[in-house]
């Protein structure tokens, strides 16, 4: 069966017919899908009803899959495979969250135009996001384009945000939403990291911005203004021209490219429909400071002391 890639949109978002993920993936297929991921940065895959272990083998293909720490697991998946991370409002009895439940925080940070785990030293290469239930309206998954957004800016602000750094935390995301209440032992856990403001694509060669609800401040910069700039390329990337809004389908896949896209979830009825569907994310191979520093030591040198 040949491998069919279909653009859904200008800059990226491609869907892939021709493969069953159910199945074991061949190399030569995978190869096809790479290339499609690295050119296109999201592949949407329909009607893929896949089990755990297909989700989690086809995740593996693409790098190092991270276990979730996660405390909550449904009832009827707490035997799931540790990779597997819920994105529902189900409790672990099957039923909708009450209002007051705080994994209903979870769910309001997926609203933020965010990348997943920028707030970690060794970032998401990608994810996987699977559909198993969803709500009839809302719901929607919105990405956007970073490399594209990076290509539109003008020359003059390609050049001051190049060599930039950034500290990234998951606390910063968390306050936006009101959530500031946060033990000793839970900050050391999962301590502020660095990452370039600008990623170079090594299999593309091209540039994106590396910008997230996690990014709080520029290293190097007084921090209200290094916020302005943040907040400022934010808006500037997730414009209507660089954003494409997926609605899901039970029994769609849908991977992206963490070092280049950022995505959000839209609103639905939370509290009368349910929506669940399964994560796995892949580690990148290195943290995205350390990676610049390799590819150009003086650059990335000069941008620690800026
Ligand atoms: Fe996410």
């Amino acid at each position: 069966m040949p491998v069919t890639v279909t653009p859904l949109h200008k800059h990226f978002m491609a869907e892939i017919g021709g493969v069953d993920l159910t199945r074991p993936v061949a190399p030569e297929t995978f190869a096809e899908i790479r290339a499609a991921f690295d050119r296109h940065a999201i592949l949407v895959f329909h009607g893929q009803p896949v089990s755990d272990t297909q989700q989690v083998e086809f995740s593996a293909l693409f790098g190092p899959v991270f276990t979730t720490t996660r405390y909550h697991r449904p009832q009827e998946v707490q035997d799931r495979r540790k990779e597997m991370s819920p994105i529902t409002n189900i409790d672990h009895e099957g039923r909708i969250l009450p209002p007051d439940d705080d994994r209903r925080m979870h769910a309001r940070a997926n609203q933020l135009w965010h990348t997943d785990n920028s707030f970690k030293h060794v970032p998401a290469l990608c994810s996987l996001l699977s559909a198993r239930e969803i709500p009839g309206t809302g719901g929607n998954t919105e990405f956007a384009d970073m490399r594209a957004a990076y290509d539109a800016l003008p020359e003059a602000r390609k050049q001051e945000i190049d060599r930039l750094i950034v500290e990234h935390s998951i606390f910063h995301s968390r306050a936006k939403i009101g959530f500031t209440d946060y033990s000793d032992g839970a900050r050391r856990e999962l301590p502020p990291v660095q990452q370039v403001l600008v990623r170079e694509l090594p299999e593309s060669g091209r540039k994106a911005l590396y910008i997230a609800a996690h990014a709080s401040h520029v290293i190097g910069w007084p921090v209200e203004k290094g916020r302005q700039l943040i907040a400022e390329l934010m808006e500037f990337a997730t414009q209507p021209e660089f954003v494409y809004s997926h609605r899901w389908r039970a029994g769609d896949l849908i991977v992206w490219d963490n070092r280049c896209t950022m995505h959000r979830a839209t609103p639905y009825a939370e509290m009368t429909e349910r929506r669940v569907l399964y994560r796995t994310t892949v580690s990148d191979e290195i943290n995205s400071v350390e990676r610049q520093s390799m590819l150009s030591p003086r650059k990335a040198g000069a941008a620690h002391h800026a």
